[in-house]
């Protein structure tokens, strides 16, 4: 027999890991619902093209770690894995015409993500990201409230020490004429670039400056700085960004050479990091603002920004620092029984235990009494149902495990009885 594995660059979570991943994707739509965010549901696949004009041809997302799919056909349609939503909810907006509602239109998704990245720790191939995107607002207000949102995920996710590091990137006004000068300045080192990057210096020079290349992190440092040469307006802009941000009393650190990994990004630009770690490359989010993408997509000129966290990375990360309470999986009672034989009795019981909305279990084993109590207990339980002699006479005696105590209770006030003992148990 072969043995299976999941595919490289994958990982099964387990119930413990789902149950961390969960938590955090119920935080973040319960977070984006109030921010005035709904919910968008895009397909895990788009036309190639979506992602090769979004993103960027020439970036690493689209030349290296797109999962393209074999077309069934010879006619048909290239498609690929989404590597991140942006792109496939844009193409959404201007699909659906949303541009003719009230902007901006707020929209919020949370589910996997596609990269054929190297695995490695935080760097996965199927990955969780929680999503916000603003579209139809140019801020500057806005960029600020969307760094303070991820800000307020990380803090009621409950991971601590977290960084934003804040860029303008420009736009096509003032763009054109820094990148010319990155260019010049890296013609001027080309003996020392890496193969790779030295064929990126003519195609898209801007990629250069987020590459994972560790030749590349000195003769960045000391490249020209896209803030020292941002028009009027994108200065005014970014200026305005860092005075709501004072003004919310939110830290950030501004960072020159932080332009990410897509290339649809216009002026505010921004990464979270768990302080002290940014030197790994392994951000807890990104996102900025991406003005030209709705055109880009078909759809009119409309400025946009949003952000994506990466989830696994802030599991990791919290469980880094001690970790969040584990989800209370245990059954509030297991029904067991004095007949072991007696499965129809203990099922019934439970199923209606159930039905009446209470966490509850029946031990299906045929097995003694005594071996069914140390399983119940195993689990957690906080009661034992112990179906005996008296469930002719609608009777059954309530152990709590916890205390130690026994009491008969008519089976019609027992789940009326277990949710109240629940009730003042979960209330101290
Ligand atoms: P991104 O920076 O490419 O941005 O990804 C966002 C986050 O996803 C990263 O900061 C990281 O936490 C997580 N992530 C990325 N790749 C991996 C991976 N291979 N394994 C684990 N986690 C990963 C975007 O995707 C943009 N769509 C964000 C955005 C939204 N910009 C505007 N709106």
């Amino acid at each position: 027999m072969p043995t299976f594995r999941a595919p490289r660059g994958t990982r099964d979570l387990l119930p413990d890991e789902r149950a961390a991943l969960g938590r955090l994707m119920r935080l973040g739509a319960d977070l984006a619902a109030r921010y005035g965010y709904r919910p968008i549901e895009t397909p895990l696949f788009e036309q190639a093209a979506v992602f090769e004009r979004g993103v960027g041809e020439v970036t690493d997302i689209v030349e290296k770690e797109l999962f393209r799919l074999a077309p069934r056909t010879e006619e048909a349609e290239a498609w690929a894995l989404r590597p991140e939503p942006t792109a496939g909810i844009v193409r959404a907006y201007v699909q659906h015409g949303m541009q003719t509602l009230p902007q901006p239109v707020k929209l919020t998704t949370t589910g996997p993500m596609f990269r054929y990245d190297r695995p490695q720790a935080g760097r996965y191939r199927q990955f969780w990201q929680f999503d916000v995107e603003a579209i139809g607002d140019p801020g500057p207000a806005v960029d600020a409230e969307i760094v303070e949102l991820g800000l307020r995920f990380y803090a009621e996710a409950g991971v601590s020490g977290v960084e934003v590091l804040l860029n303008s990137v420009g736009d096509p006004a003032c763009r054109p004429a820094y990148t010319a000068l990155l260019a010049a300045y890296y013609r001027g080192l080309a003996g020392l670039l890496p193969a790779a990057e030295l064929d990126r210096l003519e195609r898209n020079v801007l990629r250069l400056l987020d590459s994972k290349d560790p030749a590349m992190a000195a003769l960045n440092a000391a490249a020209p700085r896209i803030t020292d040469h941002l028009c009027e307006a994108c200065a005014a802009h970014f200026a305005s960004v860092r005075a709501h941000l004072d003004a919310l009393g939110i830290a950030y650190r501004v960072e020159p050479g932080l332009v990410r990994g897509l290339d649809y990004y216009t002026r505010t630009a921004f990464e979270f990091y768990v302080s002290g770690r940014e030197g790994q490359q392994q951000a807890l989010g990104g996102g900025g603002r991406y003005d030209g993408l709705v055109e880009l997509l078909g759809g009119r000129p409309t400025p946009a920004i949003g952000f994506g966290i990466g989830l696994d990375r802030t599991a990791l990360a919290l469980a880094e620092q001690g970790g969040a309470a584990p989800d209370d999986a245990a059954p509030v009672a297991v029904v067991v029984g004095a007949d072991a034989d007696d499965t129809v009795a203990r099922l019934r019981v439970a199923t209606l235990l159930r039905a009446a909305g209470l966490r509850a279990r029946a031990d299906l084993a045929r097995r003694k009494l005594g071996r069914q109590l140390e399983a119940a207990g195993r689990d957690g339980a906080h009661f034992a149902v112990i179906l005996g002699d008296g469930l002719a006479d609608g009777q059954v005696q309530l152990r709590d495990l916890q205390a130690g105590t026994q009491r008969q209770v008519a089976l019609d006030d027992l789940a009326r009885e277990l949710a109240r003992a629940e009730a003042s148990h979960r209330h101290g």
